[in-house]
């Protein structure tokens, strides 16, 4: 074939199949962006592909059998809290893109590190961890759990949030985690704060939360934090021990006026 039939041919295939070329246009983009380091502030610490235990829970990458669990869980009440202007998949080809995305960022050490949780004892899937490292925020990972509706309320929040800390604290790289919710998620703001995380500050119209198809809500976020130094020092301990009330998250505090100063 010469070069004028091959590139009719190419042009001719990118015409034909438009998805095709913007898979092609958006992956040799990565790729470039890869080479110029631009997402070196991404990366984080290698994640063990056997999984980490903590307290009878696992997190592990997701495997193709994992394909009907997830897409189930997906698609349950009350993921809507968690998704932050994901749409929830409904076919095994999308699980199957998901499943190449998760893979490839977790081989590049790129977060999100999107991984199962599992009940060891039974080998049951019961949720879903995240990790991912905040860009520009300088040693500072983000975690959000979600679990599947038959899964909550048995204390497996506490122990994935434990389970995730220990990991990202253990990896020694990073020196600070936050975590985001809707200010309208109370069972989130309160099991945070029972992980030791205090309420950092209020941030208008940071989630999305669906209420419909096509359609959603703009929530301000609630953010918490915690400083390894903290939960090193038995901090998130001693403050999960003290049970906070699961009043409302606090109000920002108001600017400072002339007045006041
Ligand atoms: C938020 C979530 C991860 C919490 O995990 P969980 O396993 O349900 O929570 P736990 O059983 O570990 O409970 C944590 C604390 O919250 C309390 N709690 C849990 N669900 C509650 C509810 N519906 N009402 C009141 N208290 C509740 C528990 O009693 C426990 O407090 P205690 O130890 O002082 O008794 C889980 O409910 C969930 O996946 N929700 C849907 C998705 C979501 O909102 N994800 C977070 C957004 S980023």
């Amino acid at each position: 074939m010469t070069l004028t039939q091959t590139v009719t041919r190419v042009a001719h295939q990118v015409t034909a199949a438009p998805s095709a070329a913007r898979r092609l246009r958006a992956s040799a983009g990565e790729a470039l962006r890869w080479r110029l380091g631009m997402y070196d502030d991404l990366q984080l610490p290698p994640f063990p592909l056997s999984g980490f235990t903590y307290l009878g829970l696992r997190a592990r990458p997701y495997e193709e059998s994992d394909a009907e669990w997830r897409l189930a869980f997906e698609n349950a009440p009350g993921m809507e809290l968690w998704e932050n202007g994901d749409r929830p998949r409904t076919t095994r080809a999308e699980y199957e893109e998901l499943l190449r995305w998760t893979r490839r960022r977790i081989e590049r050490q790129r977060g999100p590190y999107l991984l199962l949780l599992e009940d060891v004892a039974t080998g049951a899937s019961v949720g879903d961890l995240s990790i991912w490292r905040v860009r520009e925020h300088y040693r500072t990972a983000e975690y959000a759990i979600a679990l599947a509706p038959d899964a909550r309320a048995h204390g497996h929040g506490l122990v994935a949030g434990r389970l995730a800390m220990r990991w990202i604290f253990g990896t020694g790289e990073i020196g600070r985690i936050e975590i985001t919710h809707s200010v309208e998620n109370r069972v989130a703001c309160y099991a945070t704060r029972r992980l030791g995380m205090a309420v950092e500050t209020i941030i208008p119209d940071a989630y999305s939360v669906r209420t419909g198809p096509g359609e959603e809500r703009r929530d301000a976020g609630c953010l918490h934090s915690i400083l390894r130094d903290d939960f090193e020092a038995g901090e998130a301990e001693r403050l999960a021990a003290r049970r906070p009330s699961m009043s409302p998250a606090p109000a920002p505090d108001p600017a400072p006026t002339d007045a006041s100063r």
